[in-house]
């Protein structure tokens, strides 16, 4: 039924994680597991996904701006992206992988900026709201629904590794954004906020260790989505 559901309606999965954790090479092999079983996958990722938020992309990751217009920003781009390129797919029936959403903001803006959760949840709500984005189960005609719901994705993948560990994963890979070049307490704030949002959300927010071998990380993955009947 549930397997069902999902094919009907695409299959939406967010990975997360502080900087270095690790998550691309396994966002790409998920999406060839998925191929490989005939579904059609929709790579993204945020901040960008869309031609006007790449471009709020790069603003937010290399300007300086005060707090509330980094979050006004990053949902910019979040609706636009959501609008545009996120819904379609899963009205379409795609599976949707997209390196990071709205965690991340809970994670970096609010817990390792320090700036109001309370407000970040208020955009959220205005952002996600769903009304008829997903269309009706049926038709895949957009509909009015009966209670007003907040898109966000089936399962989010948080690879959690230290604040420590992906610093040095990070040491001379590249020359760092406005976030990467954060001090590692920041990246111990950003990871303990991925933690609470997992308390929040534990339905949908899956832990993986990401100091493992990277392919015991990917058996992990890969389990995730077995388990939910996504992937045989
Ligand atoms: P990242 O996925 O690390 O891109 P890349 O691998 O190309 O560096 O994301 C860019 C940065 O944006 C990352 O440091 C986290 C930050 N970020 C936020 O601060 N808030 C958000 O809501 C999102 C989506 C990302």
């Amino acid at each position: 039924m549930s397997n069902m559901h999902a094919t009907m309606h695409g299959l939406f999965i967010s990975f997360e994680g502080i900087d270095g954790a690790g998550k691309s090479t396994h966002i790409a092999a998920l999406a060839e597991a998925f191929r490989a079983q005939g579904r059609a996958v929709t790579l993204s990722r945020e901040p960008g996904g869309t031609p006007l938020a790449e471009k709020l992309r790069a603003l937010f990751l290399n300007d300086a701006m005060d707090p509330l217009t980094e979050a006004l920003l990053i949902f910019a781009a979040r609706r636009d992206h959501l609008v545009s390129v996120i819904a379609p797919a899963l009205r379409r029936g795609d599976v949707v992988l997209c390196d990071r959403f709205t965690d991340a903001t809970f994670a970096y803006q609010g817990a390792g900026r320090g700036f109001d959760m309370k407000l970040l949840a208020t955009l959220e709500q205005w952002v996600q709201a769903d009304e008829g984005l997903l269309g009706d189960p049926a038709g895949n005609q957009p509909m009015k629904p009966e209670v007003e719901t907040v898109i966000e994705p089936h399962l989010t993948l948080w690879f959690d590794l230290p604040a420590e560990e992906a610093a040095l994963r990070l040491a001379g890979a590249r020359v760092p954004d406005r976030f990467e070049a954060q001090p590692v307490e920041f990246f111990r704030r950003v990871a303990q906020g991925y933690a609470d949002r997992q308390r929040g959300h534990p339905e949908r927010f899956a832990r993986i260790d990401a100091s493992q071998p990277r392919d015991a990380v990917w058996q992990a993955v890969r389990q995730l989505c077995v388990a939910k009947g996504w992937l045989a």
